[in-house]
Protein backbone atom coordinates (compact mmCIF):
# COMPACT_ATOMS: atom_id res chain seq x y z
CA UNK A 1 0.00 0.00 0.00
CA UNK A 2 1.38 3.40 -1.28
CA UNK A 3 1.63 6.72 1.40
CA UNK A 4 -1.55 8.33 1.99
CA UNK A 5 -0.67 11.86 1.91
CA UNK A 6 0.09 13.16 -1.79
CA UNK A 7 0.34 17.00 -3.59
CA UNK A 8 -1.73 16.19 -6.33
CA UNK A 9 -4.56 12.92 -6.29
CA UNK A 10 -5.26 12.18 -10.08
CA UNK A 11 -8.41 10.35 -10.29
CA UNK A 12 -8.87 8.71 -14.08
CA UNK A 13 -5.69 7.43 -16.01
CA UNK A 14 -7.11 8.72 -19.86
CA UNK A 15 -5.23 11.55 -22.03
CA UNK A 16 -6.52 14.05 -18.93
CA UNK A 17 -5.04 12.61 -15.79
CA UNK A 18 -2.21 11.28 -17.35
CA UNK A 19 -1.06 14.70 -18.47
CA UNK A 20 -2.18 16.35 -15.32
CA UNK A 21 0.22 13.64 -13.56
CA UNK A 22 3.19 14.35 -15.88
CA UNK A 23 3.23 18.03 -15.87
CA UNK A 24 2.64 18.08 -11.69
CA UNK A 25 5.60 15.60 -11.16
CA UNK A 26 7.62 18.64 -11.10
CA UNK A 27 6.10 20.08 -8.71
CA UNK A 28 5.30 18.05 -6.01
CA UNK A 29 4.14 14.03 -5.00
CA UNK A 30 1.64 12.79 -7.41
CA UNK A 31 -0.82 9.77 -6.90
CA UNK A 32 -2.61 8.46 -9.76
CA UNK A 33 -5.98 6.53 -9.07
CA UNK A 34 -7.77 4.41 -11.74
CA UNK A 35 -10.60 2.41 -11.89
CA UNK A 36 -9.00 -0.43 -14.16
CA UNK A 37 -5.95 -0.69 -15.66
CA UNK A 38 -3.45 2.52 -16.60
CA UNK A 39 -4.17 2.09 -19.92
CA UNK A 40 -7.98 1.23 -19.69
CA UNK A 41 -10.06 4.69 -20.98
CA UNK A 42 -11.68 6.08 -23.94
CA UNK A 43 -8.52 8.04 -25.11
CA UNK A 44 -7.17 4.83 -25.95
CA UNK A 45 -10.28 4.45 -28.65
CA UNK A 46 -9.83 7.54 -30.37
CA UNK A 47 -9.16 7.05 -34.19
CA UNK A 48 -10.32 10.31 -35.49
CA UNK A 49 -7.17 12.70 -34.31
CA UNK A 50 -6.25 15.66 -32.76
CA UNK A 51 -7.67 18.93 -34.41
CA UNK A 52 -5.58 22.32 -33.98
CA UNK A 53 -4.64 24.67 -36.53
CA UNK A 54 -1.59 23.49 -37.48
CA UNK A 55 -1.85 23.39 -41.56
CA UNK A 56 -1.50 26.02 -44.38
CA UNK A 57 -4.10 27.83 -44.59
CA UNK A 58 -5.17 27.57 -41.54
CA UNK A 59 -5.61 29.66 -38.50
CA UNK A 60 -6.61 29.70 -34.72
CA UNK A 61 -9.58 32.25 -35.60
CA UNK A 62 -11.69 29.61 -38.09
CA UNK A 63 -10.59 26.71 -35.86
CA UNK A 64 -12.71 28.80 -33.57
CA UNK A 65 -15.21 29.82 -35.64
CA UNK A 66 -16.30 25.89 -36.30
CA UNK A 67 -15.77 25.15 -33.01
CA UNK A 68 -18.52 28.07 -31.88
CA UNK A 69 -20.70 26.97 -34.81
CA UNK A 70 -20.72 23.48 -33.87
CA UNK A 71 -21.71 24.41 -30.20
CA UNK A 72 -25.01 25.96 -31.10
CA UNK A 73 -24.54 28.97 -29.27
CA UNK A 74 -23.70 27.74 -26.04
CA UNK A 75 -19.75 27.61 -26.26
CA UNK A 76 -18.17 29.73 -24.12
CA UNK A 77 -16.07 31.86 -26.67
CA UNK A 78 -13.37 32.43 -23.87
CA UNK A 79 -12.78 28.67 -23.21
CA UNK A 80 -12.74 28.24 -27.10
CA UNK A 81 -10.45 30.92 -27.90
CA UNK A 82 -7.98 29.20 -25.15
CA UNK A 83 -8.62 25.78 -26.69
CA UNK A 84 -7.73 26.48 -30.34
CA UNK A 85 -4.83 29.24 -29.51
CA UNK A 86 -2.81 26.56 -27.38
CA UNK A 87 -3.92 23.85 -29.75
CA UNK A 88 -0.67 23.83 -31.98
CA UNK A 89 1.87 24.51 -28.83
CA UNK A 90 -0.05 21.74 -27.11
CA UNK A 91 0.56 19.55 -29.92
CA UNK A 92 4.21 20.27 -30.06
CA UNK A 93 4.21 19.01 -26.43
CA UNK A 94 2.76 15.38 -27.18
CA UNK A 95 5.68 14.98 -30.13
CA UNK A 96 8.03 15.97 -27.51
CA UNK A 97 6.90 13.34 -25.71
CA UNK A 98 7.11 10.59 -28.49
CA UNK A 99 4.02 10.80 -29.93
CA UNK A 100 4.93 10.34 -33.79
CA UNK A 101 1.79 12.05 -35.92
CA UNK A 102 1.67 10.61 -39.58
CA UNK A 103 3.36 12.77 -42.06
CA UNK A 104 2.72 13.05 -45.86
CA UNK A 105 4.38 10.79 -47.87
CA UNK A 106 7.97 11.45 -48.89
CA UNK A 107 7.57 14.71 -46.10
CA UNK A 108 10.64 12.87 -43.98
CA UNK A 109 10.34 12.54 -40.11
CA UNK A 110 12.03 15.92 -39.00
CA UNK A 111 12.73 17.04 -35.51
CA UNK A 112 9.25 17.22 -33.27
CA UNK A 113 9.27 21.37 -33.23
CA UNK A 114 6.71 23.63 -34.64
CA UNK A 115 8.57 24.34 -37.78
CA UNK A 116 8.03 20.42 -38.92
CA UNK A 117 4.43 20.51 -38.33
CA UNK A 118 3.35 21.55 -42.15
CA UNK A 119 4.65 18.41 -43.10
CA UNK A 120 2.23 16.68 -40.40
CA UNK A 121 -1.02 14.95 -42.54
CA UNK A 122 -3.96 16.47 -42.06
CA UNK A 123 -7.32 14.61 -42.02
CA UNK A 124 -10.88 15.98 -42.58
CA UNK A 125 -13.96 15.50 -40.31
CA UNK A 126 -17.46 16.66 -40.25
CA UNK A 127 -18.57 20.60 -39.61
CA UNK A 128 -14.51 21.43 -40.03
CA UNK A 129 -14.01 23.92 -42.61
CA UNK A 130 -10.82 22.53 -43.46
CA UNK A 131 -8.33 19.62 -42.78
CA UNK A 132 -6.66 20.20 -39.56
CA UNK A 133 -6.95 16.61 -38.04
CA UNK A 134 -3.92 14.98 -36.67
CA UNK A 135 -3.70 11.43 -36.70
CA UNK A 136 -0.95 8.81 -35.73
CA UNK A 137 -0.67 5.23 -36.89
CA UNK A 138 -3.86 6.01 -39.35
CA UNK A 139 -6.41 5.24 -37.12
CA UNK A 140 -4.89 4.69 -34.12
CA UNK A 141 -4.09 8.09 -32.38
CA UNK A 142 -5.46 7.55 -29.32
CA UNK A 143 -4.01 4.26 -28.64
CA UNK A 144 -0.05 5.98 -29.27
CA UNK A 145 -0.67 8.84 -27.45
CA UNK A 146 -1.79 6.36 -24.36
CA UNK A 147 1.43 4.42 -25.30
CA UNK A 148 3.31 7.64 -24.71
CA UNK A 149 1.86 9.06 -22.14
CA UNK A 150 2.37 5.78 -19.83
CA UNK A 151 5.37 5.73 -21.16
CA UNK A 152 6.49 8.79 -19.79
CA UNK A 153 4.16 7.68 -16.42
CA UNK A 154 6.30 4.71 -16.16
CA UNK A 155 9.60 5.96 -16.94
CA UNK A 156 8.92 8.49 -13.88
CA UNK A 157 7.96 6.11 -11.53
CA UNK A 158 11.52 4.05 -11.96
CA UNK A 159 13.30 6.89 -11.72
CA UNK A 160 12.04 7.37 -8.24
CA UNK A 161 10.12 10.49 -9.71
CA UNK A 162 6.99 10.81 -7.62
CA UNK A 163 4.12 9.34 -9.18
CA UNK A 164 2.61 6.43 -8.08
CA UNK A 165 -0.36 4.67 -9.75
CA UNK A 166 -2.63 2.98 -7.85
CA UNK A 167 -4.77 1.01 -10.28
CA UNK A 168 -8.28 -1.44 -9.72
CA UNK A 169 -9.38 0.72 -7.18
CA UNK A 170 -12.32 3.57 -7.25
CA UNK A 171 -13.12 6.65 -5.61
CA UNK A 172 -16.16 6.29 -3.45
CA UNK A 173 -16.30 9.61 -1.38
CA UNK A 174 -14.71 12.94 -2.00
CA UNK A 175 -13.74 14.54 1.24
CA UNK A 176 -14.64 17.85 1.92
CA UNK A 177 -13.64 20.52 5.08
CA UNK A 178 -14.82 23.99 4.90
CA UNK A 179 -15.66 23.50 1.51
CA UNK A 180 -12.40 22.68 0.26
CA UNK A 181 -11.29 19.27 -1.22
CA UNK A 182 -9.25 17.45 1.10
CA UNK A 183 -8.90 13.90 -0.31
CA UNK A 184 -10.78 10.53 -0.85
CA UNK A 185 -12.37 7.60 0.35
CA UNK A 186 -11.34 4.98 -2.72
CA UNK A 187 -12.42 0.74 -2.52
CA UNK A 188 -9.52 -1.38 -3.94
CA UNK A 189 -11.58 -3.67 -6.38
CA UNK A 190 -10.66 -7.17 -5.97
CA UNK A 191 -9.86 -7.53 -2.25
CA UNK A 192 -12.97 -4.83 -1.46
CA UNK A 193 -10.39 -2.69 0.90
CA UNK A 194 -11.40 0.70 1.44
CA UNK A 195 -8.60 3.03 2.03
CA UNK A 196 -7.88 7.14 2.09
CA UNK A 197 -6.16 9.58 0.83
CA UNK A 198 -5.33 13.31 1.36
CA UNK A 199 -3.98 15.46 -0.95
CA UNK A 200 -3.79 19.71 -1.80
CA UNK A 201 -5.08 19.35 -4.77
CA UNK A 202 -7.52 16.80 -6.14
CA UNK A 203 -8.13 16.55 -9.98
CA UNK A 204 -11.08 14.38 -11.81
CA UNK A 205 -10.43 13.27 -14.94
CA UNK A 206 -12.34 10.14 -14.69
CA UNK A 207 -14.01 10.80 -18.66
CA UNK A 208 -17.19 9.69 -19.95
CA UNK A 209 -20.25 7.68 -19.54
CA UNK A 210 -21.02 5.83 -22.56
CA UNK A 211 -22.24 2.77 -20.37
CA UNK A 212 -25.11 4.92 -19.75
CA UNK A 213 -26.46 3.46 -23.23
CA UNK A 214 -26.88 0.16 -24.44
CA UNK A 215 -24.74 0.69 -28.33
CA UNK A 216 -21.99 2.69 -27.38
CA UNK A 217 -18.10 3.88 -28.08
CA UNK A 218 -16.83 3.77 -25.07
CA UNK A 219 -15.05 1.02 -23.05
CA UNK A 220 -16.36 -0.68 -20.10
CA UNK A 221 -14.92 1.80 -17.57
CA UNK A 222 -16.91 4.90 -19.14
CA UNK A 223 -20.12 5.15 -16.21
CA UNK A 224 -19.32 8.68 -15.12
CA UNK A 225 -18.47 8.12 -11.76
CA UNK A 226 -16.25 11.97 -11.72
CA UNK A 227 -19.50 13.33 -12.45
CA UNK A 228 -21.36 11.48 -9.97
CA UNK A 229 -18.51 11.76 -6.93
CA UNK A 230 -18.33 15.17 -7.31
CA UNK A 231 -22.21 15.90 -7.72
CA UNK A 232 -22.63 14.13 -3.82
CA UNK A 233 -19.54 16.34 -2.93
CA UNK A 234 -21.75 19.52 -3.68
CA UNK A 235 -20.07 20.14 -7.08
CA UNK A 236 -21.92 22.07 -9.55
CA UNK A 237 -23.07 20.00 -13.29
CA UNK A 238 -24.02 21.45 -16.21
CA UNK A 239 -24.89 20.69 -20.13
CA UNK A 240 -25.91 16.83 -19.09
CA UNK A 241 -28.69 16.81 -21.55
CA UNK A 242 -26.17 17.45 -24.11
CA UNK A 243 -24.70 13.78 -24.91
CA UNK A 244 -23.22 13.39 -28.36
CA UNK A 245 -23.94 9.64 -30.62
CA UNK A 246 -21.65 8.92 -33.23
CA UNK A 247 -23.55 8.19 -36.44
CA UNK A 248 -21.44 5.37 -37.55
CA UNK A 249 -20.28 2.62 -35.27
CA UNK A 250 -20.15 -0.94 -36.34
CA UNK A 251 -23.46 -3.24 -35.89
CA UNK A 252 -23.95 -6.53 -36.17
CA UNK A 253 -25.63 -8.84 -34.44
CA UNK A 254 -23.96 -10.76 -31.18
CA UNK A 255 -20.67 -8.17 -31.72
CA UNK A 256 -19.99 -4.98 -29.48
CA UNK A 257 -20.08 -1.68 -31.18
CA UNK A 258 -16.82 -0.89 -32.65
CA UNK A 259 -16.34 2.84 -33.61
CA UNK A 260 -16.00 3.62 -37.28
CA UNK A 261 -14.25 6.64 -37.92
CA UNK A 262 -15.27 9.41 -39.29
CA UNK A 263 -12.29 10.58 -41.33
CA UNK A 264 -13.42 7.76 -43.27
CA UNK A 265 -16.10 10.07 -44.66
CA UNK A 266 -13.46 12.66 -44.47
CA UNK A 267 -11.58 10.68 -47.03
CA UNK A 268 -14.71 10.03 -48.87
CA UNK A 269 -16.49 7.07 -47.77
CA UNK A 270 -20.53 7.56 -48.86
CA UNK A 271 -23.60 6.34 -46.26
CA UNK A 272 -26.43 3.80 -48.06
CA UNK A 273 -29.41 2.32 -47.10
CA UNK A 274 -30.70 -0.81 -47.80
CA UNK A 275 -31.42 0.18 -51.32
CA UNK A 276 -28.14 1.13 -51.96
CA UNK A 277 -28.93 5.02 -51.83
CA UNK A 278 -26.90 7.58 -50.96
CA UNK A 279 -28.93 9.56 -48.76
CA UNK A 280 -27.32 12.20 -46.91
CA UNK A 281 -27.68 14.78 -49.80
CA UNK A 282 -31.67 14.61 -48.30
CA UNK A 283 -30.89 15.60 -44.85
CA UNK A 284 -28.28 18.65 -45.08
CA UNK A 285 -26.00 20.40 -47.77
CA UNK A 286 -23.10 19.03 -46.03
CA UNK A 287 -24.03 15.54 -47.00
CA UNK A 288 -21.78 12.86 -45.31
CA UNK A 289 -19.94 15.74 -43.32
CA UNK A 290 -23.28 17.08 -41.83
CA UNK A 291 -22.32 17.90 -37.96
CA UNK A 292 -22.68 14.11 -36.04
CA UNK A 293 -26.58 14.62 -34.25
CA UNK A 294 -27.77 15.36 -38.29
CA UNK A 295 -25.58 12.20 -39.82
CA UNK A 296 -27.50 10.14 -36.65
CA UNK A 297 -30.87 10.96 -36.44
CA UNK A 298 -30.64 10.48 -40.47
CA UNK A 299 -29.30 7.20 -40.33
CA UNK A 300 -32.05 6.18 -37.07
CA UNK A 301 -34.89 7.87 -40.04
CA UNK A 302 -33.61 5.13 -42.66
CA UNK A 303 -33.59 2.22 -40.53
CA UNK A 304 -37.08 3.17 -39.41
CA UNK A 305 -37.93 3.35 -42.75
CA UNK A 306 -36.26 0.73 -43.88
CA UNK A 307 -37.27 -1.63 -40.55
CA UNK A 308 -34.10 -2.64 -40.05
CA UNK A 309 -30.96 -2.04 -37.46
CA UNK A 310 -28.25 -0.84 -39.44
CA UNK A 311 -27.72 1.36 -42.71
CA UNK A 312 -24.33 0.54 -44.83
CA UNK A 313 -21.08 2.35 -44.59
CA UNK A 314 -19.54 2.63 -48.57
CA UNK A 315 -15.39 3.15 -49.06
CA UNK A 316 -15.25 0.48 -52.33
CA UNK A 317 -14.56 4.01 -54.76
CA UNK A 318 -11.95 4.40 -52.64
CA UNK A 319 -8.54 3.11 -53.76
CA UNK A 320 -7.53 0.50 -52.01
CA UNK A 321 -3.85 1.86 -50.47
CA UNK A 322 -5.88 4.38 -49.37
CA UNK A 323 -7.98 2.73 -47.39
CA UNK A 324 -5.39 0.25 -46.08
CA UNK A 325 -2.89 3.20 -44.90
CA UNK A 326 -5.24 5.35 -43.67
CA UNK A 327 -7.21 2.96 -41.52
CA UNK A 328 -5.16 -0.26 -40.74
CA UNK A 329 -7.30 -0.85 -37.26
CA UNK A 330 -10.53 -0.41 -38.84
CA UNK A 331 -9.29 -2.90 -42.08
CA UNK A 332 -7.83 -5.12 -39.56
CA UNK A 333 -11.44 -5.02 -37.42
CA UNK A 334 -13.84 -5.89 -40.19
CA UNK A 335 -11.30 -8.48 -41.26
CA UNK A 336 -12.11 -10.38 -38.16
CA UNK A 337 -16.01 -9.87 -38.76
CA UNK A 338 -15.56 -11.35 -42.00
CA UNK A 339 -15.71 -8.43 -44.17
CA UNK A 340 -13.15 -6.74 -46.69
CA UNK A 341 -13.31 -3.02 -46.30
CA UNK A 342 -11.79 -2.72 -49.77
CA UNK A 343 -15.16 -3.95 -51.39
CA UNK A 344 -17.57 -4.86 -48.94
CA UNK A 345 -20.15 -2.25 -47.38
CA UNK A 346 -19.85 -2.01 -43.44
CA UNK A 347 -23.01 -2.11 -41.49
CA UNK A 348 -23.12 0.98 -39.09
CA UNK A 349 -25.43 2.57 -36.79
CA UNK A 350 -25.47 5.56 -34.07
CA UNK A 351 -23.83 4.63 -30.74
CA UNK A 352 -23.22 6.57 -27.21
CA UNK A 353 -19.73 8.68 -27.71
CA UNK A 354 -19.44 11.63 -25.70
CA UNK A 355 -20.83 13.97 -22.70
CA UNK A 356 -20.27 17.70 -23.77
CA UNK A 357 -21.76 18.15 -19.82
CA UNK A 358 -20.04 17.34 -16.79
CA UNK A 359 -18.62 18.79 -13.35
CA UNK A 360 -18.36 22.57 -13.80
CA UNK A 361 -15.21 24.40 -14.28
CA UNK A 362 -13.76 27.97 -15.38
CA UNK A 363 -11.20 27.71 -18.33
CA UNK A 364 -8.41 27.13 -15.54
CA UNK A 365 -10.29 23.67 -14.28
CA UNK A 366 -11.30 25.23 -11.29
CA UNK A 367 -15.41 23.67 -9.75
CA UNK A 368 -17.03 25.53 -7.47
CA UNK A 369 -15.10 23.63 -4.34
CA UNK A 370 -11.85 24.94 -3.77
CA UNK A 371 -9.00 22.90 -4.55
CA UNK A 372 -10.82 20.30 -6.67
CA UNK A 373 -10.08 20.29 -9.80
CA UNK A 374 -11.93 18.71 -13.16
CA UNK A 375 -10.44 18.35 -16.63
CA UNK A 376 -11.18 15.99 -20.23
CA UNK A 377 -14.36 14.52 -20.67
CA UNK A 378 -15.77 14.24 -17.01
CA UNK A 379 -15.37 18.39 -17.16
CA UNK A 380 -17.71 21.34 -18.63
CA UNK A 381 -16.36 24.46 -18.89
CA UNK A 382 -18.53 25.14 -22.01
CA UNK A 383 -15.93 24.33 -24.73
CA UNK A 384 -18.06 22.37 -26.83
CA UNK A 385 -21.29 23.60 -25.93
CA UNK A 386 -24.28 21.48 -27.34
CA UNK A 387 -22.56 20.00 -29.91
CA UNK A 388 -18.56 19.01 -29.99
CA UNK A 389 -16.86 19.65 -33.31
CA UNK A 390 -14.62 16.57 -34.04
CA UNK A 391 -11.60 15.71 -32.76
CA UNK A 392 -11.91 18.41 -30.31
CA UNK A 393 -11.88 16.24 -27.51
CA UNK A 394 -8.00 15.35 -27.38
CA UNK A 395 -7.36 18.73 -27.85
CA UNK A 396 -9.37 19.58 -25.02
CA UNK A 397 -8.00 16.87 -22.79
CA UNK A 398 -4.00 18.62 -23.72
CA UNK A 399 -4.82 22.21 -23.38
CA UNK A 400 -7.14 22.16 -20.15
CA UNK A 401 -5.02 19.40 -18.42
CA UNK A 402 -2.13 22.18 -18.32
CA UNK A 403 -4.30 24.76 -17.43
CA UNK A 404 -5.22 22.71 -13.82
CA UNK A 405 -1.31 22.16 -13.12
CA UNK A 406 -0.46 26.14 -14.41
CA UNK A 407 -3.88 27.01 -12.11
CA UNK A 408 -2.25 25.23 -9.11
CA UNK A 409 1.00 26.46 -9.13
CA UNK A 410 -0.64 30.07 -8.73
CA UNK A 411 -0.57 31.43 -12.44
CA UNK A 412 -3.89 31.71 -13.17
CA UNK A 413 -6.43 34.96 -11.77
CA UNK A 414 -8.43 34.81 -8.81
CA UNK A 415 -11.44 33.17 -9.65
CA UNK A 416 -15.66 33.63 -9.50
CA UNK A 417 -16.53 29.90 -9.17
CA UNK A 418 -16.29 29.64 -5.21
CA UNK A 419 -18.77 32.89 -4.93
CA UNK A 420 -22.12 30.67 -3.88
CA UNK A 421 -25.04 30.91 -5.95
CA UNK A 422 -28.06 32.68 -4.53
CA UNK A 423 -30.31 33.04 -7.22
CA UNK A 424 -31.92 30.43 -9.57
CA UNK A 425 -30.63 32.44 -12.54
CA UNK A 426 -27.18 34.53 -13.12
CA UNK A 427 -26.06 37.07 -14.85
CA UNK A 428 -26.14 35.53 -17.98
CA UNK A 429 -29.59 33.56 -18.01
CA UNK A 430 -27.88 30.37 -16.67
CA UNK A 431 -30.77 27.80 -14.85
CA UNK A 432 -29.52 27.01 -11.46
CA UNK A 433 -31.60 23.84 -10.67
CA UNK A 434 -31.52 20.82 -8.02
CA UNK A 435 -32.66 17.08 -8.86
CA UNK A 436 -36.24 16.68 -8.79
CA UNK A 437 -37.86 13.79 -6.50
CA UNK A 438 -40.29 11.71 -9.03
CA UNK A 439 -42.78 9.76 -7.34
CA UNK A 440 -43.35 6.65 -9.43
CA UNK A 441 -46.80 6.34 -11.22
CA UNK A 442 -45.75 3.08 -13.32
CA UNK A 443 -47.71 0.43 -13.96
CA UNK A 444 -45.25 -2.24 -14.61
CA UNK A 445 -41.51 -1.03 -12.83
CA UNK A 446 -38.81 -2.99 -14.49
CA UNK A 447 -36.04 -4.42 -11.91
CA UNK A 448 -32.81 -2.32 -11.62
CA UNK A 449 -29.57 -3.48 -13.75
CA UNK A 450 -27.36 -2.00 -15.65
CA UNK A 451 -28.50 -3.51 -18.67
CA UNK A 452 -32.15 -2.16 -17.76
CA UNK A 453 -30.65 0.90 -17.28
CA UNK A 454 -28.95 1.44 -20.35
CA UNK A 455 -32.10 0.23 -22.44
CA UNK A 456 -34.12 2.64 -20.42
CA UNK A 457 -31.89 5.19 -21.45
CA UNK A 458 -31.16 4.01 -25.16
CA UNK A 459 -34.83 4.06 -25.56
CA UNK A 460 -35.70 7.50 -23.85
CA UNK A 461 -32.86 9.87 -23.76
CA UNK A 462 -31.19 8.72 -27.02
CA UNK A 463 -30.84 10.43 -30.42
CA UNK A 464 -34.55 11.41 -30.39
CA UNK A 465 -36.48 12.32 -27.18
CA UNK A 466 -39.89 13.81 -26.03
CA UNK A 467 -41.12 14.88 -22.53
CA UNK A 468 -43.58 11.91 -21.64
CA UNK A 469 -40.88 9.23 -21.85
CA UNK A 470 -38.13 11.59 -20.12
CA UNK A 471 -40.73 12.31 -17.47
CA UNK A 472 -41.06 8.38 -17.13
CA UNK A 473 -37.55 7.43 -16.99
CA UNK A 474 -36.84 10.41 -14.06
CA UNK A 475 -39.30 8.44 -12.18
CA UNK A 476 -38.33 5.17 -12.73
CA UNK A 477 -34.51 6.32 -12.13
CA UNK A 478 -35.86 8.10 -8.81
CA UNK A 479 -37.85 5.06 -8.19
CA UNK A 480 -34.26 3.00 -8.63
CA UNK A 481 -32.04 5.07 -6.76
CA UNK A 482 -34.31 5.11 -3.32
CA UNK A 483 -34.91 1.77 -3.18
CA UNK A 484 -31.12 0.71 -4.43
CA UNK A 485 -28.83 -0.91 -1.67
CA UNK A 486 -25.97 0.65 -0.09
CA UNK A 487 -23.33 0.40 -2.00
CA UNK A 488 -20.69 -1.75 -1.11
CA UNK A 489 -18.18 -3.71 -3.69
CA UNK A 490 -17.06 -1.96 -7.21
CA UNK A 491 -20.08 -3.31 -9.40
CA UNK A 492 -22.80 -1.81 -6.61
CA UNK A 493 -20.80 1.75 -6.50
CA UNK A 494 -20.84 1.91 -9.87
CA UNK A 495 -24.42 1.69 -10.49
CA UNK A 496 -24.86 3.98 -8.16
CA UNK A 497 -22.54 6.17 -10.24
CA UNK A 498 -24.52 5.31 -13.50
CA UNK A 499 -28.06 5.90 -11.89
CA UNK A 500 -26.57 9.59 -10.45
CA UNK A 501 -25.34 10.80 -14.21
CA UNK A 502 -28.42 9.33 -15.81
CA UNK A 503 -30.77 11.60 -13.52
CA UNK A 504 -28.36 14.44 -14.20
CA UNK A 505 -28.77 13.66 -18.28
CA UNK A 506 -32.61 13.03 -17.65
CA UNK A 507 -33.27 16.27 -15.42
CA UNK A 508 -31.68 18.34 -17.91
CA UNK A 509 -33.26 17.17 -21.01
CA UNK A 510 -36.60 17.75 -19.25
CA UNK A 511 -35.93 20.96 -18.60
CA UNK A 512 -34.71 22.00 -22.00
CA UNK A 513 -37.54 22.64 -23.96
CA UNK A 514 -36.02 23.37 -27.32
CA UNK A 515 -34.21 21.20 -29.79
CA UNK A 516 -30.20 22.65 -29.76
CA UNK A 517 -26.86 20.45 -30.99
CA UNK A 518 -26.76 17.19 -29.81
CA UNK A 519 -30.20 17.80 -27.93
CA UNK A 520 -33.56 17.12 -29.70
CA UNK A 521 -36.55 17.36 -28.19
CA UNK A 522 -39.48 15.72 -30.86
CA UNK A 523 -42.12 17.26 -28.42
CA UNK A 524 -39.99 21.06 -28.86
CA UNK A 525 -38.09 20.50 -32.50
CA UNK A 526 -37.19 24.20 -32.57
CA UNK A 527 -34.00 26.13 -31.24
CA UNK A 528 -35.52 28.93 -29.28
CA UNK A 529 -33.70 31.93 -27.93
CA UNK A 530 -35.09 32.21 -24.82
CA UNK A 531 -33.00 28.96 -24.03
CA UNK A 532 -29.74 30.08 -24.71
CA UNK A 533 -28.54 29.76 -21.30
CA UNK A 534 -27.00 26.68 -19.12
CA UNK A 535 -28.88 24.30 -16.93
CA UNK A 536 -26.51 24.10 -13.45
CA UNK A 537 -27.68 21.30 -11.54
CA UNK A 538 -26.91 20.59 -7.96
CA UNK A 539 -27.96 18.72 -4.89
C1 LIG B 1 -14.00 9.60 -35.01
O1 LIG B 1 -12.92 9.17 -35.37
O2 LIG B 1 -14.98 9.61 -35.75
C2 LIG B 1 -14.16 10.08 -33.61
C3 LIG B 1 -13.40 11.30 -33.39
C4 LIG B 1 -14.07 12.15 -32.35
O3 LIG B 1 -15.06 11.74 -31.76
O4 LIG B 1 -13.63 13.28 -32.17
Amino acid sequence: MPKTDYDYIVVGSGIAGLNVALLARDHGSVLIITKGNIDDCNTRYAQGGIAAAVGPGDSVELHLRDTLSAGAGLCDTQAVEVLTANGPERVNNLMRWGVAFDREVGSGEGPPDGAQTSQIALGREGAHSMARILHAGGDATGMHIELALTEQVGRSTQNQSPITVLEHTLATVLIIEDGQAKGLETIISNTGQKCSFTGRFVVLATGGAGQLFRYTTNPSVATGDGVALAFRAGAQIMDMEFYQFHPTAFRMTGFDPFLMSEAMRGEGAVLRNQEGSAFMADYHPMADLAPRDVVSRAIAAEMEKAGSDEVLLDLSHLPSQVILGRFPNIHHFCQSHGLDITKDLIPVAPAAHYMMGGIRTDTWGRTNIRSLYSCGESACAAVHGANRLASNSLLDTLVFAQRVVDETLGLAPASAMYDAVKDDVDDAGNVYDTVQSRQLVCASMPELSVEALQDLMWRNVGISRNGTRLLLSARILNAWERTMPEATDLASHTLSNLLTVARLMVEGALKRQESRGAHYRMDFPETSESWQKHIILSL
